[in-house]
């Protein structure tokens, strides 16, 4: 695992914008992972940027997200597939028919998982997956347990994390209970992993992630089995308030 410490938020969404032109100039029609969360709203904002400038091509790209609310209305402004088009696809020029987000509208959610899973299977895999980190050190929605689920699957969120994500909602018993994530193992199997962390909020799980120690209960510090990993964080997740190193 590459851990990369940029000064500020701005300069972590460069860096992690960077990766991801990088990997699209490389390869026009790679698979990429996104994520959705605060962490990333910069990022996106800085490859819309690149997509105006021509620095960037999305015509041939196919995306897989994360995960999904279960169940959430696509025109709920707390979807994920609402935030996805706000915060990138309707600013470049991304194939709707290469995007994918799990459904929270779906009636079956079961068979959901499964066509996804097989989706990503049938793309070739991800070629790079950007991910962000609950500070309970969730990957996706894949929470703190005794034993995890590899696959694309329905789970139930934690208290933390539906307390985490109720700022983004009227009321905490606005936010769904359920969700709709890809797996540990679905994510393990890409090809490169970008970790976005910013902020001291992240600090304690950070450091957790870097102590190598791999532990369900932390679901993030299975990341430490993967060879290609880069941990993009800002100073103040990194070292935390005190500035103390990790
Ligand atoms: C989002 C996701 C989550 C977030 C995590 C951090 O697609 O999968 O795991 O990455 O909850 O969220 P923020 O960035 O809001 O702190």
């Amino acid at each position: 695992m590459r851990i990369s410490i940029c000064e500020n938020y701005c300069e972590m969404s460069k860096e992690a914008a960077k990766l991801i032109a990088s990997q699209i100039n490389l390869k026009p029609d790679c698979v990429l992972g996104f994520a959705t969360g605060s962490t990333p709203i910069g990022m996106y904002h800085e490859l819309c940027e690149m997509y105006k400038k021509g620095e960037i091509d999305f015509s041939s790209v196919t995306s897989f997200n994360l995960d999904e609310y279960y169940p959430i209305k696509k025109s709920n402004p707390e979807s994920y597939n609402y935030y996805m088009w706000d915060n990138l696809f309707s600013h470049v020029n991304i194939n709707p028919q290469k995007i994918h987000i799990p459904d929270g509208e779906t009636l079956d959610p079961d068979k959901e998982c499964e066509d996804y899973e097989n989706a990503i299977a049938h793309c070739g895999g991800i070629d790079l997956q950007i991910l962000g980190i609950g500070r309970n050190g969730h990957i996706g929605f894949n929470e703190p347990n005794d034993s995890l689920d590899t696959k694309t699957h329905v789970t139930y969120l934690t208290e933390s994390t539906l307390s985490a994500n109720s700022r983004f909602f009227a009321s905490i018993d606005e936010v769904p209970k359920k969700a709709i994530t890809m797996g540990v193992s679905t994510i393990l199997k890409s090809k490169k992993i970008v970790m976005l962390a910013s902020g001291s909020s992240k600090h304690h799980v950070i450091k957790e992630l870097l102590s190598e120690k791999v532990n369900t209960a932390v679901p993030a510090t299975l990341l430490n089995i993967h060879r290609d990993v880069v941990v993009i964080c800002d100073k103040e997740a990194y070292y935390g308030n005190d500035t103390e190193k990790c």
